[in-house]
């Protein structure tokens, strides 16, 4: 679509000429003769519309005289009116009366709701010129998508929660959208680590920006149950005292009306809330809270560890069947009517001790609960080894091993199951865990997270088709039909939501606040995931996207949101080497002289960045490319010695002097990264690990991401 967007940019100039010409008067022509307008850059929106244009002239600029006018008394669209007010409100300090009108006015932001069919419930027109901004939709949620374009359009200040200056300008543009697929999704894992009700909003309202419409909650797992269900009030008083590395907890759950209350939010921001009740596996914080989900009818001491696959429901006879059954007509009756909207996840995943024939009856019944309520089935992508009521939607986790074996004779597992569903005529919503599990590390430095799926850095995340997410690696012979994916989703699972994640923790370990959490791993990766979602495969590419990202960058420090500065990404406001003072950086730890240590020989470290003087180093010019790197605190330059030690030996600082071990190249490899060479060894300057105190050495050029440093 760029090169439609280049062309209709082209044909817009040209019609335009062709039509003044003859029109206007001499005067006139002359000030048309005077120089074009320089190109704009072209915005950088994510997800990437389906076609935008940018238009002559001047843009709208909001002032304490624009006013949001909604073309409509449908709550719903003025809903959205007062939605967007109470948006920009705080950074431009203006208030934006929300008024109804029967038809367009001029000097404002108008959106209406009435415009066609064919736009389906969330597409949306856009289009700003310099007598204002006219979102169109058919319907409430299509104005809400476009309010989300406009937001992106405006300066990156907007999402401050405090007064900025402005001028709050939005650029000429005419932009058509709408999504590639009706399930765009996000998934937190508010089971293994808990999130209180204004962390999940913030997380909804992060998710909204970038057109996500589902909010998928895994509220039930081992180490935790976090929904009150009335009739099983242990659920919520043993079940839910566990966390992944805590216990004797109270109130980590959601009662009723926490429960509405983030279903209510959600609604708001026009995302449905996708209720999870994992099962027959993942059930430890039932099995602790029910004596008689237990084939010996004793409960389960709470479960707060970090294992997964560790439990089962007692499916082995029939009472105890029956008792399961009892409980999950319970827990989904209450579940279903907490819930408007029209999914109910059953999990199904990761039940290695359960047979064939127990994890059908299980499933059956389920399901059959499940419909009974008027709800749709979703379940991970193992339910497509049982019978599966029609409608369904499995969500894929499988990865590049499963697609590998397609066609082979030693198809996975998942493979068959995601055959049988298919064959079944379930829809598919595609969370391939080496693309869309957010609780993959982005590399080794990565505080955060697993890595059993692989590395995810942001590239990755971007970089795959759903249509070919269950095919061979060459892309052909898809299991699942085009016809049969309803859309994708970001999961992010909380088995390891602490610092130093590589290990288990520790009593020193650091846990995060989970919004922290959340932040790290989901930006950027969830608005890439975001556009994979949203915008036509065709239109997609990753150099368009990395520049986009990078603009995003400022957006979310405005908001407050503590995102990864990926590596990858052009990121602004990373200054180029000068010379002068700098802090060193990689893995998200600083290069520091510990204690701000005036001995000469002591050994440099990575330290969290904290700005202070023994973080501080000087860079002084001493050849093209190469510095010497002073210690503010110690007056002492960073050494490497005299290039005859062996690879591994420390940096430490020595009074500067002109020697060749104080000297280092440093050299761009792009996306404001630099390799700093000793001039004396040859070797990299290299951090041993991401961790506090972690020693640096140098080393043979590995490409490593410890190796790859900013310069700030
Ligand atoms: C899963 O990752 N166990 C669905």
């Amino acid at each position: 679509m760029r090169w439609l967007n280049r062309r209709s940019r082209h044909l817009a100039a040209l019609a335009a000429a062709v039509l003044t010409l003859p029109l206007l008067p001499a005067a006139a022509s002359q000030a048309a003769a005077a120089p074009p307008e320089p190109a704009r850059a072209p915005s950088a929106l994510i997800p990437q519309p389906v076609s935008q244009e940018a238009l002559k002239g001047k843009g709208f600029t909001l002032t304490d005289r624009t006013r949001i006018a909604v073309l409509s008394k449908d709550p719903a669209a003025v809903g959205v009116g007062t939605y967007l007010a109470r948006q920009l409100a705080p950074a431009t300090g203006l208030s934006f009366p929300v008024v109804t009108a029967p038809r367009t006015v001029k000097h404002a932001v108008v959106l209406d709701p009435n415009g066609p069919e064919s736009l389906g419930a969330e597409g949306y027109t856009l289009t700003s010129g310099k007598n204002g901004v006219v979102v169109r939709a058919h319907g409430a949620e299509g104005l809400f998508r476009g309010v989300q374009t406009l937001r992106q359009l405006l300066p990156a200040e907007v999402e401050s929660p405090t007064r900025q200056t402005g001028p709050w300008t939005v650029a000429p543009v005419r932009i058509s959208d709408a999504p590639r697929y009706p399930y765009r999704g996000a998934m937190l894992d508010v089971a293994r680590r808990f999130y209180p009700v204004d962390q999940v909003k913030r997380f909804i309202d992060q998710a909204a920006a970038y057109k996500i419409n589902t909010l998928h909650l895994h509220l039930t797992d081992d180490q935790g149950w976090r929904i009150a269900i009335d009739e099983i009030p242990n659920l919520t008083k043993v079940g839910a005292s566990t966390q992944s590395g805590f216990t004797g907890g109270q109130g980590w759950f959601y009662s009723a009306a926490d429960y509405k209350e983030i279903v209510a939010h959600a609604k708001s921001r026009f995302i449905t809330v996708v209720p999870e009740i994992d099962g027959p596996g993942h059930t430890w914080s039932a099995l602790a809270s029910v004596p008689e989900l237990n084939c010996d009818d004793r409960a389960r001491p709470p479960y707060s560890g970090f294992d997964v696959g560790v439990s089962l429901y007692c499916l082995k006879d029939e009472r105890h069947t029956a008792e399961t059954s009892r409980f999950l007509s319970t827990v989904i009756k209450a579940v279903a009517e907490l819930s408007p909207g029209p999914y109910i996840h059953l999990g199904g995943d990761e039940t290695p001790d359960a047979t064939p024939e127990q994890y059908a009856a299980y499933v059956e019944a389920a399901t059959s609960e499940a419909t009974a309520r008027n709800k749709t089935v979703m379940g991970w992508h193992q339910l497509g080894q049982a019978t599966i009521p029609a409608g369904s939607i499995m969500q894929y986790w499988g990865e590049e091993e499963d697609r590998q074996s397609i066609g082979t004779a030693k198809e996975t597992e998942t493979v068959r199951f995601v055959r049988n569903g298919a064959a079944q005529g379930a829809r598919f919503v595609m969370s391939p865990s080496d693309h869309a599990y957010t609780d993959m590390k982005y590399d080794v430095s990565t505080p955060y997270g697993l890595s059993w799926s692989g590395y995810v850095p942001v590239r990755k995340s971007y970089e795959w088709d759903p249509e070919t997410s269950t095919a061979k690696p060459d892309g052909t012979g898809s299991i699942v039909p085009a016809g049969q994916i309803a859309g994708v989703e970001a999961a992010l699972w909380a088995d390891r939501a602490y610092e130093g994640s590589h290990a288990l923790p520790t009593p020193a370990t650091r846990w995060p606040e989970p919004s922290a959490y959340t932040d790290y791993m989901s930006f950027p990766r969830l608005p890439a995931l975001a556009e994979v979602g949203w915008t036509p495969q065709a239109d997609r590419d990753w150099s368009s996207f990395r520049q986009r990202l990078a603009q995003h960058g400022p957006r979310w420090t405005a908001a407050g949101i503590g995102y990864h500065p990926a590596p990858g990404v052009p990121w602004p406001g990373k200054v180029k080497v000068v010379e002068g003072a700098h802090t060193v950086e990689t893995g998200g730890k600083a290069l520091d002289n510990p204690g701000g240590s005036t001995s000469a020989g002591t050994a440099m470290v990575m330290w969290a960045p904290n700005r202070g003087g023994n973080q501080t180093w000087t860079f002084t010019r001493r050849s093209e490319g190469v510095y010497t790197m002073a210690n503010k605190t110690s007056g002492m330059c960073a050494d490497a010695g005299d290039g005859s030690g062996p690879a591994g030996t420390a940096v430490v600082q020595r009074p500067c002097t002109d020697a060749a071990g104080q000297q280092w190249r440093v050299t761009a490899l792009g996306d404001e990264e630099y390799s700093i060479v000793s001039v004396a060894s040859g070797l990299l300057l290299t951090a041993v690990s991401a961790t506090d105190g972690a020693r640096v050495t140098q080393q043979a050029d590995t490409g490593g991401p410890l190796q790859r440093w900013s310069i700030e």
